[in-house]
């Protein structure tokens, strides 16, 4: 059967979020990379709805920022103040007319909280199916908790088991309260009846605002067919209210997330150490090593092997490639590529196939070429490496003048000898080589050698003149005194032959 497109979805966030005690409004909060109301929002559109709507209020200048930013089609409607859910649904009426917009579709209007980022879409068809089905009016999604404590309850009739109303928390009485099936604060409406109910809410509570929730009430008194679903999931209708619910809903979706990566063919070794955001993409067989977190629009390719011990954010894995203890941030690394272990990777920084970024090596917009490698404890800035070139333990690429950042160039099949200084802006033609320990400041042509350093000279008869009597004297001693002739060894610890 083929769900009824929604012809809105309506997204309740212009609550305050008290709670979290935070500067942050709490709809953009986040968790596997999405704040919680970009949760919402991309169930929603995954019943493509006509209009999507948010109602904002506290922070809204924030939460229109990143709506604009994330979700541009969404409509922030203004709830200039916090009167209640009911109030919220009549400003967000208020919002579409104000905006010219007329919902024509034959489709329901659904409701969802802003805070609820585990609910799925596959949830929400469900109960636009069940509204559908039943023409019902209205239909509530709900849940059987254990401890319903603070939510709204739903009231069936003992007789028939249909449901007849929701009683909030604090208007309920005793046996009210021991009733465990919650009000989700997720509903199917139908708009005419939805008008209609919303005009007749009043204020009459222990709160004193407009609940949304009394729609139910009034409907059935009214005759009108109400319905309610049950999430198969009661995790599902998790909202978040304080930081503890916000590292519970992390770790929920965290485990929901690796198993559907686990389930089709991604090995993860340690799902409670691997974080993996909601955008992230893993091919068949590669493989989560522990204590990883893989952020923003993190691809892994097939094969590849990334961790233990690693964080990338928006980076790009080849196939096959290994990334061991690394933090890396807006880079490629190409396929068969071997990173690690501790390097660090800043922006712009590609390796090609088969290169290599090795032990504390920290690149920053670094362009290494197919089979180039940087094994050791170096740092490479503003470099373009080409093919098959190898640069020696230790050097540097001085990118930096104290002013302004220069580019380096190294050509193809270079050997960048140990402990090279590489001041730029310079440029190391195809198949040159620099001797170690060399400050290479000037151009070299391809195939020649670079020497940047002095040249070395020995005083000979130093240690005995300046330091007569040490462990180095008599040790140099020893080395120059001619072998004994009977064959036996010199003593190699020259105190022994005291
Ligand atoms: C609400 C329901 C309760 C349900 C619970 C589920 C009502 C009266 N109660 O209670 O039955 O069990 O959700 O989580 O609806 N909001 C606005 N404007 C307002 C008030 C709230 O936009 O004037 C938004 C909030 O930002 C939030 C959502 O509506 O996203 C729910 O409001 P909240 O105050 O959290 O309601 P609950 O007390 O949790
Ligand atoms: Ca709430």
């Amino acid at each position: 059967m083929s769900s009824l497109r929604p012809s809105a979805v309506v997204v309740l966030a212009a609550g305050e979020g008290t709670r979290m005690r935070s500067a942050t409004p709490k709809v953009l909060h986040s968790v596997a990379g999405r704040a919680l109301v970009g949760h919402v929002l991309h169930a929603a559109e995954e019943l493509d709805p006509e209009h999507l709507v948010v109602v904002v209020g506290h922070g809204r200048d924030q939460v229109r920022a990143h709506l604009a930013h994330t979700a541009p089609r969404a409509l922030a409607v203004v709830q200039e103040q916090q009167n209640g859910t009911g109030h919220a649904m009549r400003a967000a009426l208020q919002g579409l007319a104000a905006a010219g917009i007329e919902l024509a579709g034959e489709g329901p209007v659904l409701v969802v909280a802003g805070d609820t980022p585990l609910l799925t879409g596959e949830t929400l068809r469900r109960l636009v199916d069940v509204h559908g089905s039943e023409g019902a009016t209205s239909t509530v999604l709900t849940a059987v908790l254990d401890d319903p404590t603070g939510y709204g309850r739903v009231l069936r009739d003992p007789a028939t088991g249909r449901v007849v109303a929701i009683v909030e928390q604090k208007d309920a009485d005793e046996d009210q309260r021991a009733v465990r099936e919650i009000n989700s604060g997720v509903y199917a409406f139908d708009l005419a009846a939805l008008r209609e109910s919303l005009g007749r809410l009043t204020t009459d509570n222990a709160q004193g605002e407009e609940y949304l929730t009394d729609v139910i009430g009034l409907q059935v008194q009214a005759g009108q067919p109400v319905s309610a679903v049950a999430a198969v999931d009661a995790e599902e209708i998790l909202g978040v209210n304080d930081r503890v619910q916000l590292a519970e809903a992390r770790s929920l979706l965290r485990d929901r997330i690796n198993r559907a990566w686990m389930r089709s063919g991604v090995t993860i070794v340690d799902p409670e150490t691997t974080w993996i955001d909601a955008e992230v993409t893993l091919e068949r067989d590669s493989v989560v090593e522990r204590n990883t977190g893989l952020h923003g629009r993190t691809s892994v390719a097939i094969g590849a092997v990334v961790g233990p011990d690693t964080s990338l954010t928006d980076v790009e894995v080849g196939a096959g490639a290994t990334v061991v203890r690394t933090q890396a941030t807006d880079a490629e690394i190409g396929p068969g590529a071997t990173v690690g272990p501790f390097t660090f990777i800043r922006p712009g920084t590609r390796l090609a196939a088969k290169a290599k970024l090795g032990a504390y090596v920290e690149a920053k917009n670094a362009v290494v070429g197919a089979g180039s490698k940087v094994p050791h404890l170096s740092y490479v800035g503003d470099v373009e490496i080409g093919e098959g070139s190898n640069i020696g333990a230790a050097t540097v690429v001085v990118n930096y003048d104290g002013i302004a950042k220069h580019r380096t160039v190294i050509g193809d099949h270079v050997r960048v000898g140990s402990d090279s200084m590489l001041v730029a802006p310079v440029t190391i033609g195809d198949g040159a080589y620099t001797a170690a320990g060399s400050v290479i400041t000037d151009d070299v042509p391809p195939g020649a050698m670079a020497v940047g350093r002095a040249r070395q000279r020995n005083v000979e008869g130093w240690v005995a003149r300046k330091r007569p009597g040490t462990a180095s004297a008599h040790a140099a001693e020893a080395a120059s005194s001619p072998e004994p002739t009977d064959g036996s060894q010199v003593p190699d610890r020259p105190e022994e032959q005291q």
